[in-house]
């Protein structure tokens, strides 16, 4: 069974892919976190994220980066979004994406284009999203609990910048999956997201 969970930056779609794989004991994958390693290697390596050159030579990372906490950073995020419009940056992460969703027993697997590149055939494609003030939000708090010093102003530019380039990207867009199922957070709670992602999987695949 492959559960593709796709969605904007801030929307829930992480925490919702980690639950599911966690309850129906599948292995599960943040391809965001590939693309946040080019972003990473790309400034480590001095070159400019708009190059496509420069973006393919970081696609080449290695492994260990995965691990380094610098990438959930909001930073690496924005180079992530700059590297992964380029078509050849994308093709380069394909084979790694496309061998974790297909391996034998299922995978949870969460990004932008799961449920319409990586892995059209999933059985259940979730489209987790939430409106721009309550994505905002959660970041916000977030940032505080940390204690990050940036005003919501700041937070609601870089969603929206980011959601522009995500969407906007010729090859493989941000875009709903026509037979996905749309769960907006807005007014859920973590644990309410939660328990109707899992009915939604539930209802799908008459799994238990
Ligand atoms: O989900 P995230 O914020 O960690 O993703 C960082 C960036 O990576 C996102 O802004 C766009 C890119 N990305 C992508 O193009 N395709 C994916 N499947 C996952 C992420």
């Amino acid at each position: 069974m492959i559960i593709a969970v796709d969605g904007p930056t801030a929307s829930g779609k992480g925490t919702i892919a980690k639950a599911l794989a966690k309850h129906f004991g599948l292995p599960h994958l943040d391809t965001g976190l590939l693309y946040r390693a080019v972003g990473w290697q790309v400034a480590a390596n001095g070159g400019d994220p708009d190059d496509p050159g420069d973006a393919l030579a970081a696609a080449d990372f290695p492994d260990g980066l995965l691990d380094n906490p610098e990438l959930r950073s909001e930073t690496t995020g924005g180079l992530a979004s700059r590297v992964s419009v380029h078509p050849a940056v994308r093709q380069a992460l394909f084979e790694r994406q496309r061998k974790f969703a297909t391996q034998p027993g299922g995978a949870v697997l969460d990004g932008r284009d799961i449920g319409t590149v990586i892995a059209p055939e999933a059985e259940v494609k979730l489209y987790v999203t939430a409106t721009t003030a309550a994505r905002a939000e959660r970041r916000y708090l977030e940032m505080q609990d940390s204690g990050r010093k940036v005003s919501l102003k700041d937070i609601v530019d870089q969603l929206e910048r980011r959601d522009e380039r995500d969407k906007g990207r010729k090859d493989a867009p941000l875009a709903i999956a026509s037979d996905a199922f749309v769960l907006d957070t807005t007014e859920l709670s973590k644990e309410d997201a939660i328990a109707l992602a899992i009915t939604v999987v539930v209802q799908a695949t008459g799994t238990a």
